[in-house]
C-alpha cells in the first residue's frame, strides 16, 4: 500500500522536473519537496528522457512508494524545453511549478510563490530569480557561465522586450491556463522555456519574480553546451520572425552557410596543391561541404535525434541522394529566373534559397525522420 494519503487526492500544485541522467538526485529532491511543502496538497512529475543511468526506473520505484510522485518517460526524444511543455500539459492543478532535478534550484521558494499566486488571481507567472535583490547566482555557474548567462539575459530582453530580471531561470511557476494560452506557440527544441513563454506572452502576462540563490550541482553533469547557446540564438531569431520559422530552421540554414565557407576553402586549397582540372575540385569540394553539413546538422540542429552507428551512414547518404536533387532544384530556379531577368546575383541566390529549402524538407521527412 502507499504510505502517502493526502488530504485532497487532487494536487493544488504539480511540479515538473526534466530529467536526464539524475538517478542520485530524485530521492534526496523529493524529500526536500516533502520538507518544503507541508501544507498544500502537490504531485511531482518527472519527465525523463529514457537516461541511460536508470532515472526512470529510480522514479518508478520512488513512484511505487508515494502516490504524489509520477513518471512520463520519453523514448527516442531528448530536449528540455519539450520535456517541460509535456509535463506541464500533463497536469490537471491550477497551478504547475517547473525545476531543475540537480537541487540547485531552491525548493523552499515554492511556498512563497505559490502563496503569491493564490493571493493574486490575476498573477500569470512567478520567476525564481537570481537577479533580483536577495537573489544571485551563487556558486551554482562557473565565471564563464555566468557571464554567458548575464549576456544572453541582456540580449533576451533587449531582442524579446523581456521586462523580467531573470529570463533564463529554469525556476518558474505559472498557471496552467495562462500556459495552455500559449502553449501552440513555444518552441520544442531549445533550453530556455521561460524566455520563450514570455516572449509568447506578448507582454501581457503579470509577472512576479522571488530571489533565490542558485546552489552548486550536488550529483551529475550539467547537460548545458555549446548547442545550447546556438539553440538560444536561434529562438531569438525564430521570435524575430515572429515565429515564422523554427529553430531547426534556423539551426539548419546557419549550417549550411557554414558549408559555403568549407566549399570555397576545400576549393581553393585543392586547386592550389593538387593539379587537377577545376571539375574536379569542385566536385571533391561539394562532397565534403555535404559531408561537414551532415555531420554539422547531425550534431546540433538533429541533436535530439542524432543518427549513430550504420544509421549515420544510411543517413549520410540519403543526405548526399536529398542534397543532390537541392543542387539540380538550384541550377533550375536559378537558370530560370536568369532568362526572363539577368541579374546574377538575384537569381543566385532564389536558386540558392530554393536549393536549401528543399534540402531542409527532404532530410526532415528522408534523413533525420522521426
Ligand atoms: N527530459 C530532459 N531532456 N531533461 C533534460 C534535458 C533533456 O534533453 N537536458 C537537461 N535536462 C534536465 C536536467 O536533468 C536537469 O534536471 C535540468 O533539465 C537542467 O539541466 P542542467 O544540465 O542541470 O542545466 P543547468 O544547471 O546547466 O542550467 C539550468 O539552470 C539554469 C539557471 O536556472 C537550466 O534550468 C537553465 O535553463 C537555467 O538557465
Ligand atoms: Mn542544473
Amino acid at each position: 500500500m502507499p504510505n502517502v494519503t493526502p488530504k485532497n487526492p487532487i494536487p493544488e500544485l504539480t511540479i515538473v522536473v526534466p530529467t536526464f541522467n539524475e538517478r542520485d538526485n530524485i530521492r534526496p529532491l523529493v524529500d526536500l519537496l516533502e520538507r518544503a511543502l507541508p501544507k498544500i496538497t502537490w504531485e511531482v512529475v518527472f519527465v525523463d528522457d529514457d537516461s541511460p543511468d536508470g532515472t526512470a526506473r529510480e522514479v518508478r520505484a520512488l513512484a511505487r512508494e508515494k502516490m504524489n510522485v509520477r513518471l512520463i518517460q520519453r523514448i527516442g526524444r531528448r530536449g528540455l524545453a519539450g520535456a517541460c511543455i509535456e509535463g506541464i500539459l500533463s497536469s490537471v492543478a491550477p497551478l504547475v511549478a517547473v525545476m531543475d532535478a540537480d537541487l540547485q534550484h531552491d525548493e523552499t521558494k515554492l511556498a512563497e510563490m505559490f502563496a503569491l499566486m493564490q493571493d493574486d488571481p490575476e498573477l500569470d507567472l512567478v520567476i525564481g530569480s537570481r537577479n533580483v535583490a536577495g537573489g544571485s547566482a551563487g556558486t551554482g555557474l562557473s565565471a564563464l557561465r555566468k557571464t554567458g548567462s548575464d549576456l544572453a539575459t541582456a540580449l533576451a530582453r533587449r531582442v524579446l522586450k523581456i521586462t523580467a530580471s531573470d529570463p533564463m531561470s529554469g525556476f518558474f511557476m505559472v498557471r496552467r491556463g495562462s500556459f495552455n494560452a500559449v502553449v501552440l506557440g513555444l518552441q520544442q527544441q531549445g533550453f530556455k522555456i521561460l524566455a520563450d513563454m514570455l516572449s509568447a506572452s506578448k507582454g501581457q502576462w503579470k509577472v512576479a519574480e522571488v530571489p533565490y540563490t542558485f546552489r552548486k550541482r550536488q550529483h551529475g553533469q550539467s547537460k548545458m553546451d555549446s548547442a545550447v547557446t546556438l539553440e538560444f540564438l536561434s529562438l531569438l531569431a525564430v521570435r524575430m520572425t515572429g515565429g515564422l520559422v523554427s529553430i531547426r530552421f534556423i539551426l539548419f540554414m546557419l549550417v549550411g552557410l557554414s558549408g559555403l565557407v568549407v566549399h570555397l576553402a576545400f576549393l581553393r586549397l585543392f586547386l592550389t596543391f593538387v593539379p587537377t582540372e577545376f571539375i574536379v575540385a569542385q566536385t571533391g569540394a561539394v562532397v565534403i561541404a555535404m559531408t561537414s553539413n551532415f555531420f554539422l546538422n547531425n550534431m546540433l540542429t538533429y541533436k535530439d535525434r542524432a543518427l549513430s552507428g550504420w544509421r549515420f551512414f544510411r543517413g549520410l547518404f540519403s543526405f548526399y541522394g536529398v542534397c543532390s536533387v537541392g543542387a539540380v532544384a538550384n541550377i533550375g530556379v536559378a537558370s530560370a529566373i536568369y532568362a526572363v531577368l539577368p541579374y546574377w546575383a538575384f537569381a543566385g541566390f532564389c536558386g540558392a534559397l530554393v536549393g536549401a529549402l528543399w534540402n531542409f524538407v527532404a532530410s526532415a521527412l528522408v534523413t533525420w525522420k522521426a
